[in-house]
């Protein structure tokens, strides 16, 4: 039993070699790695595994198998150097695309049902920013789909393949903290049940934290309600930074509104962007890939477009998007999920009429600095790339960084795959099975007792779901598709007021028996940390690459600029702190060249 405040909790002691927590693409595939390599593995994850945010990953996973034309993962590299705006490392870029045909294959192997062509290959659309030939060729068919619905497919086939190795599973399981020891050390991570308020101490030589992106801090966005990123926020508590927190991707297509996603493949199989008078506006903005440049592009050329005048719609503040020319066979075979959600969430069938769609919140490029193997890297004694002991992150929560400043459609779930599976290895490399493992110290639980029971029992003035608009609205304005000196300068002041707001929080249900009440206080506490090292970070920035577009510093500047933003928050006393370390100019093996800084055109 903890006590804490005249409540007792009951605490549940657990002892893994590795445990997991999050059980989308990418902790789903460390935990099969794990386990498969005879480790006692347990993952922890808050919703049931096949309902994590990979579900409604649509368009595909790239690899460059070849299958439509000739291909080779140097240029996917160059592509996904280019796409970053030269802020990925380019050790981890080679590592993701030379090892990703084998990370398809496998999930092949392991059953995940792909889309395929006429002759029984796995097959590939093309997406933005895709190339051959070093970019001097035409767009690449690298994206391997399953219909437009490859998220969906690759969680229920990690998923069996986990359970088929003998994987732990704590399903509606909140993760509340990491343990970290005084040397800095992480030694588990405790956790809440859901269903009936215990907590759990996991204790693990490794834990890998693999809880996904934060797209919930702002107010229109593709990612689930879950999406709290709730790793990173543990990462901040234990007092280690978060890495280039103030990339955020829109993506194009999310329709207007509702902002649910309508996938890159549907431009990908021959859909168009339009504007109100019926142009193809995306020929001025990227005269060759035109509507498949990358997305931070298109976004751009989409909201100067609104802002010029030639929006959509009644208030003139969307932009169309045309499948209704295609082949509606095509249409039934390849894009079924976005002619559904264009139905259910615009009233539209798009077979007949353009739909509408917007820029929307999609993906968050920053996140807990790792290396290729997964392991997180703090700065320690000058040291930008120190390991810390026993943690380990991977997917859209970790920053590799293979994505830079800018994601390329598709690139994150080869991320989640290919990294899921290096943690694998790592930890079967590194990790002695069934090693005894040392008493955990009460500091490295007591703190996130104390702050459950501080939320549990808050009884201030401001009810959670009135402070998490606020940041939400404050995020969409303030740190937008496009960014100004005194508009993020305003953003750091207001996310800062609502953070401090924090402490006049209310939260009504006391009881530990689902409690969402308490958990969206949770998670919003999460977020608010998030959104003020975002803020914080973007108007410290002055320059723009990829995702982060500055009107008063339209320029990349590579002598000032290129490399990565590292930032601290202190969440009791609300403050952000910044510093850097380097982008890594170097690749992996000779097999492959350093792609020189140019500028980035489509
Ligand atoms: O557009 C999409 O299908 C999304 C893919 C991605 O974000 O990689």
């Amino acid at each position: 039993m903890a006590a804490t405040n005249g409540k007792a909790y009951t605490m549940v002691d657990h002892t893994y070699d590795v445990v997991v927590v999050g059980a989308g693409g990418a902790g789903l595939r460390a935990t099969l790695g794990c386990a498969e390599a005879g480790l006692k593995t347990a993952c922890v994850t808050k919703v049931f595994p096949t309902r994590s945010h990979t579900v409604a990953a649509q368009g595909g996973v790239a690899a460059s198998l070849g299958n439509m034309g000739p291909d080779n993962w140097r240029w996917h590299m160059y592509d996904t150097v280019k796409g970053s705006d030269w802020l990925g490392d380019q050790d981890s870029i080679e590592y993701l695309c030379r090892h990703a045909p084998a990370a398809v294959y496998e999930l092949e192997h392991y059953g995940l049902p792909f889309s395929r062509t006429e002759d029984g290959r796995i097959y590939q659309r093309p997406f933005g920013g895709m190339t051959t030939e070093f970019g001097e060729g035409p767009p690449a068919q690298r994206t391997c789909a399953a219909a437009d619905r490859t998220g969906h497919a690759m969680l229920h086939t990690l998923y069996g393949q986990s359970l088929r190795h003998s994987a732990e599973f704590f399903v509606e399981y909140f993760a509340l903290d990491l343990m970290m020891d005084s040397e800095g050390a992480c030694r588990g991570v405790i956790a809440m049940s859901l269903e009936d308020g215990t907590l759990h101490r996991f204790r693990a030589k490794k834990t890998i934290l693999a809880t996904g992106g934060y797209g919930r801090a702002y107010f229109s966005c593709t990612s689930a309600h879950t999406c709290t990123g709730d790793g990173n926020a543990m990462v901040l508590r234990a007092g280690l930074p978060l890495q280039d927190m103030e990339f955020v991707q829109f993506h194009p297509t999310g329709i207007y509104g509702a902002g649910v996603l309508i996938t890159e493949g549907a431009r990908g199989e021959g859909g168009y962007l339009t504007n109100s008078a019926g142009e193809r506006f995306m020929e001025r903005y990227a005269p060759s890939a035109k509507d498949l440049a990358s997305r931070d592009v298109v976004s751009r050329s989409m909201t100067m477009e609104i802002r010029d005048g030639r929006g959509v719609g009644p208030e003139g503040d969307h932009i169309y998007l045309h499948l209704d020319h295609l082949d509606p066979k095509i249409l039934a075979e390849r894009l079924p999920g976005i002619t559904e959600s264009a139905k259910v969430f615009a009233g539209v069938d798009l077979r007949r009429e353009p739909i509408p769609v917007i820029p929307t919140v999609h993906y968050n490029m920053g996140g807990i600095p790792t290396n290729y193997h997964g392991e997180v890297l703090t700065l320690k004694d000058g040291n930008p790339d120190h390991v810390v002991p026993g943690l380990m992150a991977i997917g859209e929560a970790a920053c590799v960084s293979v994505h830079g400043a800018n994601r390329l459609g598709s690139n994150s779930l080869i991320d989640l795959v290919v990294f899921g599976r290096a943690a694998g290895l790592r930890c079967a490399d590194v990790v002695e099975p069934g090693a005894s493992h040392p008493d955990l110290p009460p500091q490295s639980y007591e703190p996130a007792i104390a702050r459950l029971d501080r939320f549990r029992l808050a009884s201030g003035g401001t009810p959670t779901a009135e402070l998490r608009l606020r940041m939400q609205k404050v995020m969409q304005a303030n740190c937008a598709v496009f960014r100004d000196g005194p508009v993020l300068e305003e953003g750091v002041k207001l996310v800062n007021d609502i953070w401090k707001g924090s402490g006049d929080i209310r939260v009504t249900d006391r009881s530990l028996i689902w409690n969402s009440d308490l958990i969206e206080t949770l998670e919003y506490d999460n977020l608010i940390a998030q959104a003020a090292v975002t803020v914080t970070a973007a108007a410290n920035r002055t320059e723009s690459r990829g995702a982060h577009a500055r009107e008063d510093f339209p320029n990349r500047d590579d002598a000032n600029w290129m490399k990565h933003t590292l930032a601290w928050a202190d969440c009791d006393k609300r403050t952000v702190k910044l510093d850097f370390r380097p982008v890594h100019t170097y690749t992996l093996t000779n097999e492959m060249h350093y792609v020189e800084p140019k500028a980035r055109v489509y």
